[in-house]
């Protein structure tokens, strides 16, 4: 039903009320501080899609449930908005298909999909976790992937869902690839990710200026986590860059 509904939505003016009408009945058995939320979700939603119009049916379902998620999550705001743009300029700089470059794009809005299973008590936990809660929490790039495997289209943006947390010198989750067994485009979506969360201002935090980013992120690829070579590159091209450079 909702699928039909959401088949409909390029074919129509009203793109922003029938999604409106979509979500109201998925809203609403929930009483409490709800409506900032829910408008988010819908204005999202509407703003996505119009900017994907080619998105069709399953895909249209799965960026509506990608943007709902992302909503319940604070650290998420415009991040996937600026992860396409940077996705996209990053990846033309180091001259990567048209098809890589979608997949980025896709998995800006789809990597933390497999979030939808994660519990408010461990998605929005203020403290540091336990180690119960950080397993939990881990699992949501195996999750991710398990929801999207059915679909032809996602195919290419499957090891950007799995394999996001991975790390260079194979200390990171689920898998412990290591350097180039890390698939390219998974190290070039991580490297846009972080760049983006560090310069970033969150209601707990002030965003880090790009020189500052750039910097922490280097030291981190000599503790091993990063691919030096690529590192080096993402350095060249935020130093050339207007778009994404930070101003202050
Ligand atoms: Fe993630």
């Amino acid at each position: 039903m909702l699928q039909q509904q959401l088949k409909s939505l390029d074919s129509t003016n009203n793109q922003e009320n029938l999604i409106r009408e979509i979500a109201t009945p998925l809203f609403s058995d929930i009483e409490y501080n709800t409506t900032n939320i829910y408008d988010s979700i819908v204005y999202k939603t509407s703003s996505v899609l119009k900017n994907h119009p080619n998105l069709e049916g399953t895909d249209q379902l799965l960026f509506f449930f990608a943007v709902a998620i992302g909503s319940r999550d604070p650290d998420t705001g415009d991040h996937c908005e600026r992860l396409v743009k940077m996705g996209s300029e990053f990846g033309k700089y180091l001259q990567l298909s048209p098809v890589e470059i979608r997949d980025i794009t896709w998995g800006a809005y789809l990597h933390d999909i497999g979030k939808i299973a994660t519990p408010d008590t461990v998605l929005l936990k203020k403290e540091k976790l336990t180690p119960d809660e950080w397993e939990i929490m881990k699992q949501h790039v195996v999750i991710g992937e398990r929801i999207c495997q059915p679909l032809a289209s996602t195919k290419g943006v499957l090891p950007i869902i799995r394999n996001h947390h991975e790390r260079w010198d194979g200390s990171g989750y689920p898998d412990g690839l290591k350097g180039n067994e890390i698939p390219y485009i998974v190290q070039v979506f991580q490297i846009i990710d972080i760049y983006d969360a560090l310069i970033s201002t969150r209601p707990y935090k002030k965003g880090l200026t790009s020189e500052l980013a750039i910097s922490l992120m280097w030291k981190e690829t000599n503790t091993g986590w990063r691919n030096p070579e690529l590192m080096e590159k993402f350095t060249e091209f935020i130093l050339q860059s207007d778009n994404f450079r930070t101003k202050y």
